[in-house]
């Protein structure tokens, strides 16, 4: 059997592994790390390719399921020509489907191409949350493979190109933001000098607009209530600067301690870890909400299929009470940051609205800087397709 014709049979059978839960698990990239460490054969460079094939499936899984069935070597086939063209597919791609046209950066060609329904690939709901990104482009850059965007934690960006150069890696500053870095080669940065110096942290363009658009002060004491493992939390503490402090917070231990450990890197001495929620009051907070993730769907796109309309209900709720708790922290005067990574209007400005109904002592802010992102009725909706990113919402709010 050929190289490709066993890498297809590899990929076959992840994929019968993976079937019973891609409809059902949240968790489904655990799962695929855990099968991936049991399945010792598969080397590094065909483990790059079968990650690329299963996101690929799960991207596209209305058109690529069905035919698991019926005909999987097409499924496989279909699955090549849609899968990004990378140092670890090319050989594959060529050998599975290097006849056939080129794949069409658009969904739609793609789907008139196969015969296929370019709406089912979003669950039917996305439509009333969010009407822009059940069309072009936003649905084309959903269903793209996601950058790898570097947050620079250095003025000295040539200390960090000039190792990547001498990696043989190419990158590009974000127009809009030049401490933005997109890697532009398929390599692993933690395994840099520039990274264990502290001198990058991975971070989504989108991600980082958020701060960068609310225009943080300088200064201040801030809380970060939902700090996770801190991607903002880092940012944060940089933009307030060395007379600036940060007390981050989450309800999860171990993301702390990563936090704590990325904060060390980073050469950061304004970061504390609060283990109990703050019961003082700050000049600033950022609730940067657990959500649906549905802005994240490009790097997470199982969750198209994991996550119900009640579901995205049901964390508005959840976001509404933490936007509560958390403004009590805030001093008069003060800045509420309020921060998502879903495109779902029930999870972004209705919850902005909800909350300043009940909370008259808040008002709304512009943003400092729009980016170029939507201005919602209640803050700014940050979509894939403009900067290519994750979709996330921010909305600056000021206590009276
Ligand atoms: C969107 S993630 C935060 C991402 C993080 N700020 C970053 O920039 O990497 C939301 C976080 O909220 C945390 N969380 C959930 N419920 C919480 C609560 N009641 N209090 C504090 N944090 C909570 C979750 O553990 C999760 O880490």
């Amino acid at each position: 059997m050929s190289l490709a014709g066993s890498q297809q049979k590899v990929f076959l059978r992840l994929l019968s592994a993976l079937r019973p839960h891609w409809q059902r698990d949240a968790n489904l990239p655990a799962r695929i790390q855990s099968l991936f460490a049991a399945s010792r054969a598969i080397g590094s460079r065909d483990r790059r390719l079968h990650r690329e094939l299963i996101y690929t499936t799960l991207r596209f899984l209305p058109w690529i399921e069905p035919l698991l069935d019926t005909d999987p070597a097409r499924a496989a086939q279909v699955t090549a020509w849609l899968a990004a063209d990378l140092p670890a597919t090319r050989a594959y791609r060529a050998a599975t489907c290097g006849d056939w046209p080129a794949c069409p950066p658009a969904v739609a060609a793609k789907a008139a191409q196969l015969g296929a329904d370019a709406a089912a690939l979003l669950p039917a709901w996305i439509g009333r949350h969010c009407a822009e990104a059940a069309v072009a482009p936003n649905l084309d850059a959903l269903h793209t493979r996601a950058s790898l965007w570097l947050r620079l934690q250095t003025p000295d960006t040539a200390r960090v190109l000039d190792e990547f150069t001498a990696n043989g890696w190419t990158s590009r500053c974000a127009e809009i933001l030049p401490s933005a870095l997109e890697l532009l080669a398929e390599a692993d940065v933690t395994k840099t000098k520039a990274w264990a110096d502290g001198l990058l942290e991975v971070q989504d363009l989108g991600s980082q607009l958020i701060l960068e658009s609310a225009g943080v002060a300088s200064r201040g004491r801030w809380l970060d209530a939902c700090a996770g493992a801190g991607g903002k939390t880092l940012q944060l503490a940089a933009l307030l600067g060395p007379s600036g402090h940060v007390d981050a917070h989450d309800i999860r231990p171990t993301a702390l301690r990563e936090l704590e450990a990325r904060a060390r890197r980073a050469g950061l001495g304004n970061i504390a870890i609060l283990a109990a929620p703050a019961t003082g009051v700050y000049d600033g907070v950022l609730v940067d909400a657990p959500c649906s993730g549905s802005g994240t769907w490009r790097r997470a796109p199982h969750l198209k299929w994991t996550t119900s309309a009640g579901q995205v209900t049901q964390a508005a709720e959840k976001q509404l009470a933490l936007l509560a708790q958390f403004a009590a922290r805030v001093r008069p005067g003060g800045q509420l940051v309020y921060a998502t990574c879903s495109l779902s209007r029930f999870e972004n400005e209705e919850a902005v609205t909800a909350f300043l109904a009940a909370h008259p002592d808040f008002d709304l802010e512009a943003p400092a800087r729009d980016f170029g992102a939507i201005r919602r009725s209640a803050g700014l909706a940050i979509l894939p397709a403009p900067h290519n990113t994750d979709g996330f919402f921010v909305a600056s709010l000021r206590r009276r």
